[in-house]
């Protein structure tokens, strides 16, 4: 049978390690890490998950600055706030969640957000920095898959990883993680050719293609280590509604490792969030002005 990689399991071990950090920031009398949550609009998935991440963040002892707007606000708007946050000295971490409704140009928030607090990872500074290898803050759900995955491999080395979907939040960054690890990447998207075939090959399956139960028993090849990043609402409200993954999970026994869902990625795509805005902020302080207890303005990475 195969190995379940227990996310919940993992993602607490790494809130433990967020707790302690955040023990020695009070320790040395230096300010908790702030995270400000950005939602605009009220579509549904991303209500429960800011919810997650905002008791999450409490719960750590962050301060938490929450910022919930109607789906009618317009880009200037959000701009300035995003202006505000970049300005506010306690906050250390800016997320906002998308899908930003179809009126506000994504990209045009995610380019204001300062470098330095962009704790999505997905302003183009950061995803430069992740494309050419150096350090920056990397995107909270593959940083999650990689933790997993070093759960159960020990060498990258060579092995061949497939990614399933090429979305900026999980599918390029994961690709991109990966290759760093030197596996050799193919990321496969809605118009690839031969998938099964090609899932076939892989010792690394990441699948994260928002198509429940997309890859089949047979796509998998023996030994393979399976990261299903799907979150997929199936069935009927009040009557059998559940959750399931991009993966055929009760047909992928053979495979050496799988994750499940829930309990695999998705509980660590919210502890690495509060483990970037803990990096964030200890960062942030290293540039803070001595004496004066206000923070240097923030310089963008490059
Ligand atoms: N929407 C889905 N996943 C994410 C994420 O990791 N960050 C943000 N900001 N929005 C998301």
């Amino acid at each position: 049978m195969a190995t379940i990689i227990d996310g919940k399991a993992i993602a607490a071990a790494i809130f433990a390690e967020v707790a302690s950090g955040v023990g020695e920031m009070a320790a040395a009398g230096v300010g908790l890490p702030g995270l400000a949550v950005v939602l605009v609009g009220e579509d549904p998935a991303s209500i429960v998950y800011v919810g997650r991440k905002l008791a999450h963040t409490r719960k750590a002892g962050f301060q938490s600055f929450e910022h919930r707007l109607p789906a009618e606000t317009n880009e200037v708007d959000l701009l300035e706030l995003i202006e505000q946050l970049n300005a506010n000295p306690m906050v250390n971490g800016i997320l906002v969640q998308l899908p930003l409704p179809p009126h506000i140009r994504a990209n045009r928030i995610l380019d204001a957000i300062e470098p330095l607090k962009d704790v999505d990872g997905f302003h183009p500074v950061n995803v430069g920095r992740l494309s050419i290898g150096t350090e920056g803050l990397v995107p909270c759900t593959p940083l999650g898959c990689m933790l997993l995955l070093e759960t159960v491999i020990e060498d990258f080395r060579g092995l061949k990883a497939v990614v399933i979907g090429k979305s900026n939040i999980v599918g390029k960054p994961v690709a991109m993680l990966l290759l760093e690890r030197e596996c050799t990447v193919t990321v496969t998207h809605i118009a690839t050719r031969g998938l099964p075939e090609i899932v076939r090959s892989a010792d690394i399956v990441v699948a994260a293609a928002g198509s429940p139960g997309l890859v089949r028993g047979d796509w998998v090849k023996p030994g393979a280590v399976v990261i299903d990043v799907g979150i997929n609402r199936i069935g009927t409200p009040g009557i059998d509604s559940r959750l399931v993954g991009d993966t055929a999970f009760v047909e992928l026994g053979h495979a050496a490792a799988i994750t499940p869902v829930p309990g695999g990625v998705g509980p660590m795509t919210v502890a690495c969030l509060l483990r970037n805005t803990l990096i964030a902020a200890k960062k942030q302080q290293r540039s803070a002005l001595p004496g004066d207890g206000r923070q240097k303005r923030l310089v963008s990475l490059t």
